[in-house]
Protein backbone atom coordinates (compact mmCIF):
# COMPACT_ATOMS: atom_id res chain seq x y z
CA UNK A 1 0.00 0.00 0.00
CA UNK A 2 1.97 2.71 -1.44
CA UNK A 3 1.60 6.77 -2.97
CA UNK A 4 4.58 6.51 -5.66
CA UNK A 5 6.14 9.78 -7.28
CA UNK A 6 7.96 9.58 -10.32
CA UNK A 7 10.32 12.89 -10.98
CA UNK A 8 12.04 11.49 -14.06
CA UNK A 9 10.39 13.96 -16.03
CA UNK A 10 11.18 16.51 -14.35
CA UNK A 11 14.95 16.15 -15.12
CA UNK A 12 16.90 18.36 -17.12
CA UNK A 13 17.63 14.57 -19.16
CA UNK A 14 14.31 14.66 -20.40
CA UNK A 15 13.29 18.41 -20.54
CA UNK A 16 16.39 20.38 -21.17
CA UNK A 17 18.10 22.32 -18.77
CA UNK A 18 16.09 25.31 -19.50
CA UNK A 19 12.75 23.74 -18.40
CA UNK A 20 14.13 20.80 -16.12
CA UNK A 21 16.47 20.18 -13.46
CA UNK A 22 20.16 18.82 -12.97
CA UNK A 23 20.65 16.35 -10.36
CA UNK A 24 23.26 19.15 -9.02
CA UNK A 25 20.45 21.47 -9.09
CA UNK A 26 18.23 19.08 -6.99
CA UNK A 27 21.49 18.06 -4.59
CA UNK A 28 22.36 21.90 -3.92
CA UNK A 29 18.72 22.42 -2.38
CA UNK A 30 18.70 19.50 -0.37
CA UNK A 31 19.85 21.20 2.73
CA UNK A 32 16.44 23.72 2.17
CA UNK A 33 14.47 20.65 2.15
CA UNK A 34 15.50 19.36 5.38
CA UNK A 35 15.63 22.82 6.69
CA UNK A 36 11.97 23.62 5.14
CA UNK A 37 10.99 20.12 7.15
CA UNK A 38 13.14 20.88 10.46
CA UNK A 39 11.03 24.19 10.41
CA UNK A 40 7.35 22.95 9.91
CA UNK A 41 8.06 20.36 12.36
CA UNK A 42 8.91 22.91 14.80
CA UNK A 43 6.12 25.07 14.29
CA UNK A 44 3.81 21.86 14.18
CA UNK A 45 5.49 20.96 17.81
CA UNK A 46 4.92 24.45 18.95
CA UNK A 47 1.48 23.72 17.97
CA UNK A 48 0.84 26.88 15.25
CA UNK A 49 -0.98 24.02 13.10
CA UNK A 50 -2.41 20.87 14.16
CA UNK A 51 -3.08 19.18 10.37
CA UNK A 52 -0.42 16.13 10.90
CA UNK A 53 -2.41 15.54 14.37
CA UNK A 54 -5.79 14.66 12.83
CA UNK A 55 -5.12 11.42 11.73
CA UNK A 56 -4.51 10.18 14.92
CA UNK A 57 -7.45 11.47 16.38
CA UNK A 58 -8.84 8.05 17.21
CA UNK A 59 -11.46 9.13 19.90
CA UNK A 60 -13.32 12.01 17.52
CA UNK A 61 -13.47 9.38 14.95
CA UNK A 62 -15.19 6.63 17.10
CA UNK A 63 -17.27 9.80 18.55
CA UNK A 64 -18.52 10.90 14.47
CA UNK A 65 -18.85 6.97 13.88
CA UNK A 66 -20.70 6.87 16.87
CA UNK A 67 -23.19 10.01 16.14
CA UNK A 68 -23.54 8.56 12.23
CA UNK A 69 -24.78 5.30 13.35
CA UNK A 70 -27.18 7.10 16.00
CA UNK A 71 -28.83 8.69 13.00
CA UNK A 72 -28.41 5.43 10.51
CA UNK A 73 -31.40 4.63 9.15
CA UNK A 74 -33.19 8.43 9.54
CA UNK A 75 -31.72 9.95 6.25
CA UNK A 76 -31.48 9.23 2.59
CA UNK A 77 -29.63 12.51 1.92
CA UNK A 78 -26.63 14.25 3.45
CA UNK A 79 -26.80 18.47 3.04
CA UNK A 80 -23.84 19.99 3.71
CA UNK A 81 -24.03 23.77 4.02
CA UNK A 82 -20.33 25.27 3.72
CA UNK A 83 -17.70 26.79 1.43
CA UNK A 84 -14.05 26.57 0.43
CA UNK A 85 -12.31 24.52 3.01
CA UNK A 86 -15.77 23.66 4.83
CA UNK A 87 -16.95 22.12 1.27
CA UNK A 88 -14.08 20.67 -0.53
CA UNK A 89 -12.86 18.11 1.73
CA UNK A 90 -16.10 15.99 1.88
CA UNK A 91 -16.63 16.63 -2.11
CA UNK A 92 -12.77 15.00 -2.83
CA UNK A 93 -13.84 12.24 -0.48
CA UNK A 94 -16.99 11.40 -1.45
CA UNK A 95 -16.01 12.12 -5.05
CA UNK A 96 -12.89 9.80 -4.39
CA UNK A 97 -14.73 6.39 -2.53
CA UNK A 98 -18.18 6.60 -4.27
CA UNK A 99 -18.07 8.81 -7.84
CA UNK A 100 -17.75 11.59 -9.08
CA UNK A 101 -21.03 13.23 -8.90
CA UNK A 102 -22.05 13.53 -5.61
CA UNK A 103 -25.62 15.16 -6.14
CA UNK A 104 -26.60 12.50 -8.48
CA UNK A 105 -25.92 9.78 -5.64
CA UNK A 106 -29.16 7.32 -6.05
CA UNK A 107 -30.97 7.53 -2.81
CA UNK A 108 -30.49 4.38 -0.31
CA UNK A 109 -30.01 3.78 2.83
CA UNK A 110 -26.79 2.69 2.71
CA UNK A 111 -25.62 4.87 0.16
CA UNK A 112 -27.34 8.64 1.07
CA UNK A 113 -26.66 11.18 -1.58
CA UNK A 114 -24.28 13.78 -0.70
CA UNK A 115 -25.41 17.25 -1.24
CA UNK A 116 -22.94 20.03 -1.06
CA UNK A 117 -24.26 23.43 -0.79
CA UNK A 118 -21.37 25.70 -1.22
CA UNK A 119 -22.74 28.55 -3.32
CA UNK A 120 -25.59 31.08 -3.01
CA UNK A 121 -26.20 30.96 -6.72
CA UNK A 122 -30.38 31.11 -5.84
CA UNK A 123 -31.78 29.17 -8.45
CA UNK A 124 -28.86 26.01 -6.93
CA UNK A 125 -29.93 26.21 -3.80
CA UNK A 126 -33.87 26.28 -4.88
CA UNK A 127 -33.12 23.10 -6.95
CA UNK A 128 -31.26 21.33 -4.10
CA UNK A 129 -34.47 22.20 -1.40
CA UNK A 130 -36.66 20.77 -4.20
CA UNK A 131 -34.55 17.63 -4.64
CA UNK A 132 -34.48 16.89 -0.89
CA UNK A 133 -37.54 15.92 1.80
CA UNK A 134 -36.93 17.59 4.91
CA UNK A 135 -37.63 14.38 7.04
CA UNK A 136 -34.81 12.63 5.05
CA UNK A 137 -32.41 14.96 5.32
CA UNK A 138 -29.44 15.24 7.85
CA UNK A 139 -28.16 19.05 7.57
CA UNK A 140 -24.63 19.68 8.38
CA UNK A 141 -23.84 23.36 8.45
CA UNK A 142 -19.62 23.60 8.83
CA UNK A 143 -17.90 27.00 8.97
CA UNK A 144 -14.89 27.17 11.44
CA UNK A 145 -15.38 31.26 11.46
CA UNK A 146 -19.45 30.68 12.18
CA UNK A 147 -19.63 33.40 10.35
CA UNK A 148 -19.35 33.08 6.67
CA UNK A 149 -22.12 35.06 4.65
CA UNK A 150 -22.50 32.23 2.17
CA UNK A 151 -22.75 29.63 4.79
CA UNK A 152 -25.18 31.56 7.08
CA UNK A 153 -27.38 32.82 4.22
CA UNK A 154 -27.69 29.14 2.58
CA UNK A 155 -28.15 27.63 6.07
CA UNK A 156 -30.77 30.31 7.20
CA UNK A 157 -33.02 29.07 4.65
CA UNK A 158 -32.54 25.21 4.92
CA UNK A 159 -33.14 25.65 8.97
CA UNK A 160 -36.51 27.20 7.78
CA UNK A 161 -37.22 24.64 5.51
CA UNK A 162 -36.92 21.98 8.09
CA UNK A 163 -38.73 23.74 10.61
CA UNK A 164 -41.49 24.70 8.27
CA UNK A 165 -41.74 21.27 7.66
CA UNK A 166 -41.08 19.82 10.80
CA UNK A 167 -41.39 21.96 13.56
CA UNK A 168 -38.27 23.65 15.23
CA UNK A 169 -37.62 20.42 17.42
CA UNK A 170 -37.25 17.69 15.02
CA UNK A 171 -35.78 20.01 12.72
CA UNK A 172 -32.93 20.87 15.19
CA UNK A 173 -32.46 16.97 15.38
CA UNK A 174 -31.63 16.75 11.98
CA UNK A 175 -28.98 19.26 11.71
CA UNK A 176 -25.22 18.23 13.22
CA UNK A 177 -22.91 22.03 13.27
CA UNK A 178 -19.15 21.84 12.41
CA UNK A 179 -17.66 25.44 13.73
CA UNK A 180 -14.79 25.99 16.13
CA UNK A 181 -15.27 25.57 19.93
CA UNK A 182 -14.83 29.00 21.13
CA UNK A 183 -15.80 31.58 18.74
CA UNK A 184 -18.40 32.41 15.87
CA UNK A 185 -22.37 32.74 16.07
CA UNK A 186 -22.77 29.34 14.55
CA UNK A 187 -21.39 28.21 17.70
CA UNK A 188 -23.62 30.28 19.86
CA UNK A 189 -26.90 29.30 17.85
CA UNK A 190 -25.77 25.74 17.71
CA UNK A 191 -26.15 26.06 21.78
CA UNK A 192 -29.31 27.77 21.40
CA UNK A 193 -31.25 25.47 19.41
CA UNK A 194 -29.34 22.37 21.16
CA UNK A 195 -27.60 21.33 17.95
CA UNK A 196 -25.32 18.40 17.55
CA UNK A 197 -21.74 19.57 17.27
CA UNK A 198 -18.56 18.97 16.33
CA UNK A 199 -15.49 21.08 16.84
CA UNK A 200 -12.96 22.09 14.65
CA UNK A 201 -9.45 22.75 16.15
CA UNK A 202 -8.43 26.45 16.30
CA UNK A 203 -5.04 25.13 14.85
CA UNK A 204 -6.78 23.67 11.78
CA UNK A 205 -7.81 25.84 8.77
CA UNK A 206 -9.89 25.16 6.26
CA UNK A 207 -8.24 23.90 3.52
CA UNK A 208 -5.91 21.63 6.12
CA UNK A 209 -9.77 20.68 7.73
CA UNK A 210 -10.47 17.56 5.52
CA UNK A 211 -9.40 14.89 8.37
CA UNK A 212 -11.21 17.05 11.06
CA UNK A 213 -14.93 16.55 11.61
CA UNK A 214 -15.08 18.97 8.63
CA UNK A 215 -14.64 15.80 6.43
CA UNK A 216 -15.08 13.16 8.19
CA UNK A 217 -18.67 14.24 9.70
CA UNK A 218 -20.06 14.31 6.22
CA UNK A 219 -18.09 11.19 4.93
CA UNK A 220 -19.24 9.02 8.32
CA UNK A 221 -22.64 10.06 7.67
CA UNK A 222 -22.28 8.93 3.68
CA UNK A 223 -21.15 5.59 5.00
CA UNK A 224 -17.25 6.13 4.06
CA UNK A 225 -14.94 4.28 6.27
CA UNK A 226 -13.38 6.98 7.85
CA UNK A 227 -10.99 4.88 10.14
CA UNK A 228 -9.25 3.82 6.70
CA UNK A 229 -9.11 6.97 5.32
CA UNK A 230 -7.66 8.28 8.59
CA UNK A 231 -5.07 4.89 8.91
CA UNK A 232 -3.82 6.18 5.06
CA UNK A 233 -3.39 9.97 6.19
CA UNK A 234 -1.69 8.30 9.91
CA UNK A 235 0.89 6.14 7.67
CA UNK A 236 1.94 8.89 5.34
CA UNK A 237 2.00 11.59 8.24
CA UNK A 238 4.98 9.45 9.74
CA UNK A 239 6.60 9.27 5.96
CA UNK A 240 6.62 12.78 5.86
CA UNK A 241 8.49 13.46 8.84
CA UNK A 242 11.31 11.39 7.38
CA UNK A 243 14.59 13.05 6.31
CA UNK A 244 14.59 10.65 3.69
CA UNK A 245 13.68 12.21 0.31
CA UNK A 246 13.31 8.77 -1.08
CA UNK A 247 10.67 7.55 1.67
CA UNK A 248 9.20 11.24 2.00
CA UNK A 249 7.10 11.67 -1.30
CA UNK A 250 5.82 14.95 0.14
CA UNK A 251 8.63 16.61 0.85
CA UNK A 252 10.83 15.54 -2.50
CA UNK A 253 7.71 16.72 -4.37
CA UNK A 254 7.69 20.08 -2.70
CA UNK A 255 11.48 20.02 -3.11
CA UNK A 256 10.92 19.83 -6.98
CA UNK A 257 8.10 21.95 -7.49
CA UNK A 258 9.65 24.80 -5.67
CA UNK A 259 12.84 24.57 -7.88
CA UNK A 260 10.50 23.97 -11.01
CA UNK A 261 8.58 27.19 -9.80
CA UNK A 262 11.52 29.26 -8.70
CA UNK A 263 14.22 28.33 -10.80
CA UNK A 264 12.47 27.12 -14.07
CA UNK A 265 9.73 29.65 -13.46
CA UNK A 266 7.04 27.43 -13.89
CA UNK A 267 3.81 29.83 -12.65
CA UNK A 268 1.29 27.41 -13.64
CA UNK A 269 1.06 23.96 -12.09
CA UNK A 270 -1.83 21.42 -14.28
CA UNK A 271 -3.46 18.86 -11.85
CA UNK A 272 -3.82 15.97 -13.82
CA UNK A 273 -5.94 12.91 -12.71
CA UNK A 274 -6.63 9.96 -14.67
CA UNK A 275 -9.47 9.03 -12.84
CA UNK A 276 -12.85 10.72 -12.57
CA UNK A 277 -13.33 9.80 -9.08
CA UNK A 278 -10.27 12.17 -8.33
CA UNK A 279 -12.16 15.06 -9.76
CA UNK A 280 -13.05 16.13 -6.56
CA UNK A 281 -9.73 15.75 -4.84
CA UNK A 282 -8.32 17.55 -8.03
CA UNK A 283 -10.28 20.98 -7.10
CA UNK A 284 -9.84 20.20 -3.29
CA UNK A 285 -6.43 20.54 -4.29
CA UNK A 286 -6.92 23.78 -6.29
CA UNK A 287 -7.51 25.20 -3.15
CA UNK A 288 -5.23 24.32 -0.77
CA UNK A 289 -2.43 25.18 -3.75
CA UNK A 290 -3.66 28.56 -4.57
CA UNK A 291 -5.01 29.93 -1.21
CA UNK A 292 -1.59 28.36 0.67
CA UNK A 293 0.92 29.78 -1.53
CA UNK A 294 -0.44 32.85 -3.19
CA UNK A 295 1.18 35.51 -1.37
CA UNK A 296 1.88 39.13 -1.18
CA UNK A 297 4.56 39.09 1.51
CA UNK A 298 6.73 36.68 2.61
CA UNK A 299 7.20 35.94 6.56
CA UNK A 300 9.84 39.05 6.75
CA UNK A 301 7.12 41.23 5.34
CA UNK A 302 9.00 41.64 1.99
CA UNK A 303 6.55 41.97 -0.86
CA UNK A 304 7.58 38.84 -3.10
CA UNK A 305 3.67 38.10 -4.73
CA UNK A 306 4.68 34.44 -5.34
CA UNK A 307 2.21 31.42 -5.94
CA UNK A 308 1.51 28.75 -8.50
CA UNK A 309 -1.88 28.90 -10.42
CA UNK A 310 -3.57 25.64 -10.05
CA UNK A 311 -5.46 23.99 -12.80
CA UNK A 312 -7.42 21.07 -12.83
CA UNK A 313 -8.05 18.77 -15.88
CA UNK A 314 -9.08 15.53 -16.43
CA UNK A 315 -7.24 12.88 -18.17
CA UNK A 316 -8.37 11.06 -20.77
CA UNK A 317 -11.08 14.08 -21.24
CA UNK A 318 -9.17 17.49 -20.85
CA UNK A 319 -6.59 15.44 -23.93
CA UNK A 320 -9.43 16.56 -26.17
CA UNK A 321 -9.66 20.11 -24.83
CA UNK A 322 -6.65 21.25 -23.55
CA UNK A 323 -3.36 19.08 -24.79
CA UNK A 324 -3.63 21.05 -27.78
CA UNK A 325 -2.64 24.53 -25.33
CA UNK A 326 0.02 22.55 -23.06
CA UNK A 327 2.03 21.03 -25.59
CA UNK A 328 2.18 24.26 -27.76
CA UNK A 329 1.35 26.85 -26.03
CA UNK A 330 3.45 29.05 -23.52
CA UNK A 331 6.07 26.53 -21.63
CA UNK A 332 4.97 28.24 -18.29
CA UNK A 333 3.56 24.80 -16.69
CA UNK A 334 4.57 21.51 -14.73
CA UNK A 335 2.45 18.88 -15.00
CA UNK A 336 0.80 16.79 -12.29
CA UNK A 337 -0.09 13.41 -13.61
CA UNK A 338 -2.34 11.58 -10.74
CA UNK A 339 -2.72 7.54 -11.81
CA UNK A 340 -4.26 4.47 -10.54
CA UNK A 341 -2.45 1.53 -10.18
CA UNK A 342 -4.94 -1.06 -9.67
CA UNK A 343 -8.63 -0.56 -11.03
CA UNK A 344 -11.53 -1.49 -9.25
CA UNK A 345 -13.17 -2.61 -12.26
CA UNK A 346 -10.99 -3.42 -15.62
CA UNK A 347 -13.65 -2.31 -18.17
CA UNK A 348 -13.08 -5.14 -20.56
CA UNK A 349 -13.57 -3.94 -24.29
CA UNK A 350 -15.58 -7.10 -26.20
CA UNK A 351 -13.55 -9.47 -28.09
CA UNK A 352 -15.52 -9.73 -30.78
CA UNK A 353 -14.19 -8.40 -34.11
CA UNK A 354 -16.04 -6.60 -36.01
CA UNK A 355 -14.46 -6.32 -38.92
CA UNK A 356 -13.25 -2.69 -38.96
CA UNK A 357 -9.72 -2.16 -38.43
CA UNK A 358 -9.70 1.15 -36.30
CA UNK A 359 -12.14 -0.61 -34.04
CA UNK A 360 -10.48 -4.03 -34.00
CA UNK A 361 -7.14 -3.50 -32.72
CA UNK A 362 -8.98 -2.42 -29.14
CA UNK A 363 -11.24 -5.61 -28.90
CA UNK A 364 -10.25 -8.02 -26.13
CA UNK A 365 -8.33 -5.39 -24.66
CA UNK A 366 -9.55 -3.04 -21.91
CA UNK A 367 -10.17 0.88 -20.28
CA UNK A 368 -7.84 0.29 -17.47
CA UNK A 369 -5.50 -0.31 -20.36
CA UNK A 370 -6.29 2.28 -22.37
CA UNK A 371 -6.49 5.16 -19.57
CA UNK A 372 -2.62 4.12 -18.43
CA UNK A 373 -1.64 4.45 -21.64
CA UNK A 374 -3.35 7.41 -22.83
CA UNK A 375 -1.32 8.80 -19.52
CA UNK A 376 1.72 7.51 -20.93
CA UNK A 377 1.42 8.57 -24.22
CA UNK A 378 0.62 12.30 -22.97
CA UNK A 379 3.71 12.35 -20.62
CA UNK A 380 5.85 11.08 -23.51
CA UNK A 381 4.28 14.06 -25.56
CA UNK A 382 4.38 16.38 -23.09
CA UNK A 383 8.16 15.56 -22.48
CA UNK A 384 8.81 15.45 -26.29
CA UNK A 385 7.97 19.48 -26.54
CA UNK A 386 10.03 19.74 -23.20
CA UNK A 387 7.42 20.63 -21.11
CA UNK A 388 8.06 19.12 -17.13
CA UNK A 389 5.53 16.26 -15.98
CA UNK A 390 5.94 14.17 -12.91
CA UNK A 391 3.04 11.63 -11.59
CA UNK A 392 1.45 10.55 -8.65
CA UNK A 393 0.34 6.76 -8.32
CA UNK A 394 -1.63 5.52 -5.47
CA UNK A 395 -1.39 1.74 -5.95
CA UNK A 396 -5.27 1.12 -5.70
CA UNK A 397 -7.90 4.52 -4.95
CA UNK A 398 -9.40 3.33 -1.76
CA UNK A 399 -10.03 5.13 1.61
CA UNK A 400 -6.43 4.46 2.88
CA UNK A 401 -5.22 5.35 -0.24
CA UNK A 402 -6.95 8.44 -0.24
CA UNK A 403 -6.42 9.70 3.12
CA UNK A 404 -2.64 9.41 2.56
CA UNK A 405 -2.84 11.16 -0.98
CA UNK A 406 -4.50 13.94 0.91
CA UNK A 407 -2.48 14.16 3.50
CA UNK A 408 0.39 13.80 1.28
CA UNK A 409 -1.01 17.58 -0.36
CA UNK A 410 -0.78 18.89 2.62
CA UNK A 411 2.12 18.31 3.78
CA UNK A 412 3.98 19.12 0.64
CA UNK A 413 1.87 22.56 0.34
CA UNK A 414 3.50 22.86 3.94
CA UNK A 415 6.66 22.59 2.76
CA UNK A 416 6.59 24.68 -0.27
CA UNK A 417 5.46 27.50 1.85
CA UNK A 418 8.37 26.78 4.02
CA UNK A 419 10.65 26.77 1.48
CA UNK A 420 9.20 30.18 0.26
CA UNK A 421 9.57 31.55 3.62
CA UNK A 422 5.71 32.11 3.44
CA UNK A 423 3.01 31.52 5.49
CA UNK A 424 0.99 28.94 4.06
CA UNK A 425 -1.83 28.79 6.61
CA UNK A 426 -3.50 32.44 6.30
CA UNK A 427 -5.44 34.13 3.58
CA UNK A 428 -5.45 37.77 3.74
CA UNK A 429 -6.17 38.06 0.25
CA UNK A 430 -9.52 36.66 0.74
CA UNK A 431 -10.53 39.40 3.61
CA UNK A 432 -11.07 42.48 1.84
CA UNK A 433 -13.48 41.05 -0.91
CA UNK A 434 -15.84 39.80 2.38
CA UNK A 435 -15.45 42.78 4.39
CA UNK A 436 -16.93 44.81 1.11
CA UNK A 437 -19.68 41.71 1.24
CA UNK A 438 -20.71 42.74 4.58
CA UNK A 439 -20.57 45.98 4.35
CA UNK A 440 -22.78 46.24 1.33
CA UNK A 441 -25.03 43.92 3.07
CA UNK A 442 -25.30 45.71 5.79
CA UNK A 443 -23.58 44.26 8.15
CA UNK A 444 -22.43 46.72 11.04
CA UNK A 445 -19.06 47.47 11.72
CA UNK A 446 -18.06 47.36 8.32
CA UNK A 447 -18.50 51.52 7.79
CA UNK A 448 -14.70 51.75 7.15
CA UNK A 449 -15.31 49.25 4.02
CA UNK A 450 -18.75 50.61 3.29
CA UNK A 451 -16.61 54.17 2.25
CA UNK A 452 -13.82 52.08 0.92
CA UNK A 453 -16.07 50.60 -1.83
CA UNK A 454 -18.21 53.95 -2.40
CA UNK A 455 -14.70 55.51 -3.30
CA UNK A 456 -13.54 52.75 -5.43
CA UNK A 457 -17.18 53.09 -7.41
CA UNK A 458 -16.45 56.77 -7.74
CA UNK A 459 -13.20 56.09 -9.10
CA UNK A 460 -14.68 53.38 -11.89
CA UNK A 461 -17.32 56.17 -12.65
CA UNK A 462 -14.78 58.87 -14.05
CA UNK A 463 -12.73 55.96 -15.48
CA UNK A 464 -15.09 54.42 -18.32
CA UNK A 465 -13.54 52.63 -21.67
O1 LIG B 1 -9.14 27.55 3.72
C1 LIG B 1 -9.77 28.44 4.25
O2 LIG B 1 -9.45 28.90 5.36
C2 LIG B 1 -11.00 29.02 3.60
O3 LIG B 1 -11.19 28.52 2.31
C3 LIG B 1 -12.24 28.71 4.42
O4 LIG B 1 -12.40 27.33 4.54
C4 LIG B 1 -13.48 29.33 3.79
O5 LIG B 1 -13.33 30.72 3.63
C5 LIG B 1 -14.71 29.06 4.66
O6 LIG B 1 -14.51 29.56 5.96
P1 LIG B 1 -15.48 29.14 7.13
O7 LIG B 1 -15.22 27.73 7.47
O8 LIG B 1 -15.13 30.05 8.25
O9 LIG B 1 -16.87 29.33 6.64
Amino acid sequence: MSIHFDSTNLSAAMVGEKHGLTPQEVAAARPAALAALAGFHKRVDENAYGFPHLPFQTKLIREIKSYAKSVEGKYDTVCVVGIGGSALGAWALDCGLRGPHPVQQAFSKNNPRLVILDNVDPVFIQSALASMNPGKTIVVPIAKSGATAETVSAFLIVHEWLKAKLGGKKASARIVVVTSENKGELKAFAVKHELQTFHIPENVGGRFSVLSAVGLVPAALAGLDIAAVCKGAAAITKLSWSEDLEENVALKSALLHWLILTKKKKGIQVAFPYANRLWGAAFWFRQLWAESLGKAENRKQRVVNVGQTPIAALGATDQHSQVQLYREGPNDKVYSFWAVGKWADSGAIPKAKTGYESFDYLAGQSLAKLIDVERLATAASLTSANRPNCTFTLDKLDAWHLGAFLQMFEFQTAFVGELLNIDAFDQPGVELGKHYTFALMGRAGYDEYKAEYEAYEKKRAGAKL
